[in-house]
């Protein structure tokens, strides 16, 4: 089975048994600034597990594009993937561990589904630990369905628990379906979760049933959800017998477009093969956040700082294989090409995608210039030193100011004979990742994934001030992004132009206004087209014909948003506008707070 047949077949599985099929959303989390690309089909999902109505029901199911870049520097070898498409079901408070499971063994097994031959099929589910109870009930479900004991794992949390996707929120044990390829196991412990290549996880049902708070508690909530998660990648691969995701019709076309520019052939050689391979997946994830609805470019921050890194490295390893011509931009027309049908937001920016990375590639390059004069100036000295080593102090100079890569380091010193002290860019590195994490950590705290009262407010706060910039602006203005902790929110958006100091006062002023009419906020649901026509504005992308939420403010403003919200203005606190800065080309970023009456 190929990827576009079983994307299709999930969804129409999912389709006969109620569910309601619901667009995927952006890489960008919409409202959620502890991460910074969604991981996962549920992402989008969090306030709706946590207990706000969909629109779409209680059944849902649906295809999601997700970054995980934790293991970005494992990409080479034959599994590693940056980018990956996610299908899931969902029950919101609707069924659980038992329909669920139901349902799983049917997809697989079934011979109008998957046909999967069920001796194949191993599990694991919760082995429990203090306060939270072992999951004996999935367990019967499974042997209810003919799995035996012998297949049947009870695992820790390490295995065992899934969420929450952020730093607070759903969260809970779950049962993971592994098929056994049927190689040699490694060990006599060999079981799923292994890492040798015997057992392939390919799905995940989640059993939402604690919300972790930002203390670390896991409180159990009143309606238990269902969450889950197949990574089309790799079941294809292990539907198709293949032993990586590198050789499935996935990456046929992006891999003979390497090889056709570079000469080389996948499989010949292990360490070009790593390079093809990071420099397919890396490509492959840099036109899907650049084609993405939310569009990022390259940057030093956030989002674009991962973007610029796996597009250098796709280069260096171009380099490497002895490419030397900017190519990045031709190869993403491939990409493009092959997921058009289910991300046709990649065609629309096809254009933006070539020029982006081309315009990186030639950054890249002119950095990578700078590093050789550097390197070159700072040579005399070190010449004079008693041994021929580059400090590690130096060659992390190199590489976090200069963006002057290690290995192109390591290169250079090779020709003036000289080594670099490894273990003392190491410490370097480390202490910089301590303070930079030490920082994010103050950045991404909290969000609309706790559902605070504050973050409640600061988010009715931006739909007043996306209404106000508009009436102030022009109604060209619109949302570009926005991320909202309990002590501020942040919103981003379509401009020109610097605003002035009274411009942003009159904003200012629009919605302390509003806020003082003691404005109800009211939600209706509607189709997409219905609420357009009722005059609703709406910046994250839904399916034609989808029923979304439209929350109104007073008469004020109108928007399609998924919530929560106050239920009304009163007492929301007088909105103070900190800061207006640039974002982006074309973009500005607003940052605001609401002081409560007796601070302002
Ligand atoms: N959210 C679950 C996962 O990503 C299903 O595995």
């Amino acid at each position: 089975m190929k990827a576009n047949e079983l994307r299709n077949t999930y969804i129409e599985f999912f389709i006969g048994k109620n569910h309601t099929q619901i667009s995927g959303k952006s890489l960008i989390p919409e409202n959620d600034p502890t991460v910074l690309f969604t991981t996962a089909g549920m992402h989008p999902l969090v306030p709706y597990l946590l207990g706000e109505p969909h629109p779409a029901g209680t059944r849902l199911t649906s295809y999601q594009k997700c970054i995980r870049t934790g293991d970005i520097e494992a990409v080479g070898d034959p599994s590693h993937l940056t980018l990956f498409e996610m299908l899931g079901n969902w029950s919101l408070g609707d069924y659980f561990k038992e329909e669920a499971i139901r349902m799983s063994y049917e997809f697989l097994t079934d011979s109008n589904w998957l046909g999967i031959d069920p001796e194949k099929l191993s599990v694991t589910v919760f082995t429990g630990e203090a306060g939270i109870p072992r999951d004996d009930f999935s367990a019967d479900v499974w042997r209810s369905l003919g799995i035996p004991d012998e297949r049947i794992y009870f695992l820790p949390r390490e295995d065992n628990w899934w969420g929450p996707a952020g730093e607070t929120g759903p969260c809970g044990p779950d049962t993971e379906m592994f098929i056994d390829t049927g190689r040699e196991a490694c060990s006599e412990e060999c079981r799923p979760g292994c890492h040798c290549g015997k057992y392939f996880e390919i799905w995940n049902d989640v059993f939402m049933q604690y919300r972790k708070t930002e203390k670390g508690e896991f409180i159990p909530m009143d309606r238990k959800c269902v969450d889950t998660g197949m990574g089309i990648e790799r079941t294809i691969a292990v539907l198709q017998g293949k032993q990586s995701v590198y050789e499935t019709e996935i990456f046929t076309d992006i891999i003979s477009g390497i090889e056709k520019l570079s000469g080389k052939i996948f499989g010949e050689n292990e360490d070009f093969d790593i390079s093809i391979r990071i420099i397919a997946d890396h490509l492959r994830t840099a036109v899907f956040i650049l084609g993405d609805e939310q569009g990022v470019s390259p940057s030093n921050l956030g989002q674009g700082y991962i973007l610029r890194r796996i597009i250098r490295r796709a280069v260096r390893h171009g380099k490497k294989l002895g490419i030397n011509q900017f190519f990045l931009g031709s190869l993403a027309n491939l990409v493009i090409d092959q997921y058009s049908g289910p991300y046709p937001e990649l065609t629309r920016n096809r254009d933006a995608v070539s020029a982006e990375l081309s315009a990186e590639e030639q950054k890249f390059l002119k950095t990578l210039q700078k590093g050789e004069v550097e390197f070159e100036k700072v040579l005399p000295n070190l010449l004079k030193g008693k041994n021929r080593i580059i400090p590690g102090r130096l060659a992390f100079k190199l590489y976090d100011t200069y963006g002057f890569p290690l290995e192109l380091t390591e290169e250079l010193a090779k020709e003036y004979d000289f080594t670099v002290d490894l273990e003392g860019f190491k410490k370097a590195f480390q202490k910089h990742q301590e303070a930079s994490r030490a920082g994010a950590e103050k950045t991404f705290k909290g969000g609309l994934a706790d559902n605070s009262e504050m973050t409640t407010a600061l988010h009715t706060a931006t739909h007043l001030l996306h209404k106000a910039l508009r009436i102030v602006l022009g109604d060209h203005v619109g949302q570009k992004g926005s991320n909202i902790t309990p002590d501020r929110l942040r919103f981003d958006f379509t401009y020109h132009d610097k605003m002035s100091s009274e411009e942003l006062k009159k904003v200012e002023n629009i919605v302390n206004t509003q806020i003082k009419r003691n404005l109800p906020v009211s939600m209706q649901m509607m189709a997409l087209e219905e609420a357009k026509a009722a005059g609703a504005i709406a910046f994250f992308e839904s399916k034609y014909g989808e029923q979304v939420k439209v929350y109104s403010i007073g008469d004020f403003s109108k928007e399609v948003c998924g919530g929560p919200h106050v239920e009304n203005t009163k007492g929301m606190g007088v909105f103070k506008i900190k800061k207006e800065q640039s974002s982006s080309a074309g973009v500005r970023r607003i940052k605001a707070v609401l002081l409560q009456e007796n601070q302002s």
